[in-house]
């Protein structure tokens, strides 16, 4: 025999023991399952881009929740897909008090108290410009932004929001949303800010289920460089000071390691957006057959929580829920 003091294979030894030795394992309780809320009723429509993910009129959506509710599954991300004559430059839609996404919200909290609604905060899905920000003269204006965002939270909150998840990368809206949530007495409703998103093709699939591609230009201007992760930790300070309650990175695989820098550096939950193009390309390959998709589904979930998200939004948290059944 060679003499090896440590032979690591001897906690591989069998399944029991790797069940002892395993640092990190992915439940239910840590994914955040987001959904596509449409108008019309009884309607369905699945997103061609994305195998198994559909667009639900309101009354069918609360019969998805209702069935991921059963599977231990209660934290949703709702997204609204509206037709082109709701969309102005002022994003006025956002802020009607009976428009689709707000009533869609209260009736959820009515029937399903239990469940969480996170919603989320900028102007592309209701804006003619395709943009996140109010545009003027081809520009993506901030301040004038940040009122509008912030009208859009309290609203959100008034519906029943419970978490408001700030996506649209203005400067100064974590603090500038809080401030018009207190003011507004809703001290209660949390901010999962989307504190480093980077300005990535990953999001493709998502602005083909929305229809909320930018009309001219890019986000560059305000969605972060995928070169740089020394610029997340600015955006984290400033999100933390503001008042965000949770950090999220946006997207997660290839930012594994602004994931990681994130977790080391701050004291707030981190979260991570395994965004649509993400979810896409493990669907495309395993629909060929070049991959194993439940086992790659599992893995990734699993690198995301090892690099030090608690808390993951994902478009296979009802498969994966449904797989642990
Ligand atoms: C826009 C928003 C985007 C996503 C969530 N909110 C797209 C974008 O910034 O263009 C992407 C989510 C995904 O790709 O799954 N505020």
């Amino acid at each position: 025999m060679i003499n090896l003091p440590q032979r690591p294979r001897r906690n591989r030894k069998n399944a029991t023991i790797r069940g002892l030795v395993q640092e990190n394992s992915v439940t239910v309780n840590d994914l955040i399952f987001p959904l596509f809320l449409t108008e019309g009723k009884n309607k369905r429509s699945e997103i061609s881009s994305m195998p198994n993910i559909y667009r639900y009129s309101s009354d069918l959506l609360l019969k998805e929740i209702e069935s991921c509710l059963k599977l231990g599954l209660n934290t949703f991300c709702l997204f609204p897909s509206l037709s082109d004559k709701l969309k102005d430059k002022r994003a006025t839609e956002s802020l009607n008090k009976k428009g689709l996404y707000q009533v869609t919200i209260k009736e959820i909290k009515k029937r399903f108290p239990e469940a969480i609604i996170m919603t989320d905060v900028a102007m592309d899905p209701y804006s003619s410009d395709g943009h996140d920000g109010f545009v003027k003269n081809g520009q993506i204006l901030n301040d004038e932004t940040l009122e509008i965002l912030a009208k859009m939270a309290v609203v959100q909150a008034e519906a029943g929001a419970d978490i408001i998840g700030p996506s649209d990368m203005m400067d100064g809206r974590v603090g500038f949303i809080r401030e018009a949530l207190d003011d507004a007495g809703f001290t209660d409703v949390s901010i999962m800010s989307y504190t480093a998103k980077y300005a990535s093709a990953f999001y493709g699939p998502f602005r083909d289920a929305l229809d909320s591609a930018p009309k001219f230009g890019d986000k560059k201007t305000y969605q972060m460089d995928p070169a740089n992760s020394r610029e997340a930790i600015l955006e984290a300070d400033l999100d933390f000071n503001e008042g965000a309650d949770f950090l999220m990175v946006k997207p997660a695989l290839s930012y594994l390691d602004v994931i990681k820098l994130l977790n080391d550096n701050f004291n707030l939950p981190i979260a991570a957006y395994n965004v649509s193009g993400e979810y896409a390309m493990v669907k495309a390959a395993a629909e060929k057959k070049w991959i194993d998709g439940d086992k790659i589904r599992d893995e990734i979930l699993l690198s995301i929580k090892r690099a030090g998200a608690s808390v993951i939004l994902t478009y296979f948290a009802k498969e994966f829920a449904l797989s642990k059944k």
